[in-house]
């Protein structure tokens, strides 16, 4: 059987192209077994898997907790906001304290970059990154490339903006490496205080006038303003962003051709994007949202294999 290169999913960046389409075409499989109706393989009865979320989450946490269901794996959750790490205990104790219940893989949400691939050096189950603060969220991308894939067709070739606080997005580099590795072209666009500095370093066209960006595209990735992120003031405000870098239905319908519109969640709709865009025939959110769970019982299902059972 074809296999991954890596032991962990702890970023875009350790996989290899093949790696890729190896997961999609397992997630083409798994996503042809969802939309059956006893949605469920048995390939993962003798497992054990732990969602560890030290950040907030709805989709990601959702998405791996309904994945490893499909595949029939028993699920522990964690949420460190009604745990003992108010009380002081490390990461590394939380994490050996639970997988001394015999947990064979983690999928951990951390706000510190790098905490996934600590752990995986650290621990002897499978470690996936669900998102390390500003640095990687892997499975994400991998949804994202899937998602256009469906709809292009490929990935190869077509032309990708990035658009918003990319300093702050762990999505947007994610998807540029991913983008990359599987032939596409990406521009960023936002304002110059929200585009990181190494930005040219990644290979990456820049642009800060949203017209020209989607007048170049096929696909606009539409990300959000991480407030929560940002200890100053990058821009004067919500408004005057929204009216430089919101993606309305007045601008959409003037291209003279048709972009795919897309967005990670959670949406600040009237902010980087207007309702009547979200749920436009162009805009694949919730495509995506249904394609998470596909790739993410692929990434899984391909890594639980490495897993030596008795
Ligand atoms: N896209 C994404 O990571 O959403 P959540 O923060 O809700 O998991």
């Amino acid at each position: 059987m074809d296999n991954l290169s890596v032991d962990h999913l702890t970023g875009i960046l350790d996989l290899t192209r093949q790696d890729i389409e190896l997961i999609f075409k397992t997630a083409d499989s798994f996503k042809e077994v969802i939309n059956r109706p006893i949605k469920k393989v048995p390939s993962l009865r003798d497992i054990t898997i732990a969602n560890l979320f030290f950040e907030n989450s709805t989709r990601t946490r959702l998405s791996f907790e309904m994945a490893e269901k499909r595949l029939s794996a028993d699920v522990v959750n964690f949420s460190a906001a009604s745990s003992s790490v108010k009380k002081g205990e490390t990461l590394i104790d939380t994490v050996n304290n639970i997988l001394s219940m015999k947990v064979d893989m983690v999928v951990m949400r951390h706000p510190n970059p790098g905490a996934a691939k600590f752990l995986s050096e650290r621990v002897d189950a499978k470690v996936v990154n669900a998102g390390d603060g500003t640095h990687e969220h892997p499975t994400q991308a991998l949804l994202d490339a899937f998602t256009i894939r469906e709809k292009l067709g490929s990935v190869e070739g077509k032309k990708v903006v990035i658009v918003g606080d990319i300093l702050h997005s762990r999505v947007a580099l994610s998807n540029i490496y991913c983008l990359q590795k599987l032939g596409a072209e990406v521009m960023v666009c936002g304002p110059t205080t929200l585009i990181p500095k190494y930005i040219h370093e990644l290979g990456v066209k820049v642009e800060h006038n949203l017209r020209t960006a989607l007048e170049w595209c096929d696909v606009a990735n539409m990300l959000r303003i991480q407030l929560e992120r940002q200890d100053i003031k990058y821009f004067p405000s919500l408004r005057e962003y929204s009216m430089q870098f919101g993606l309305t239905k007045e601008i959409l319908d003037s291209l003279e051709k048709e972009i795919v519109v897309m967005h990670p969640g959670p949406i600040n709709r009237g902010v980087e994007i207007t309702s009547d865009v979200a749920d436009s025939k162009q805009s694949v959110i919730l495509q995506q949202v249904e394609n998470g769970v596909a790739v993410r019982m692929a990434v899984i299902y391909l890594l639980a294999s490495k897993i030596e059972r008795q």
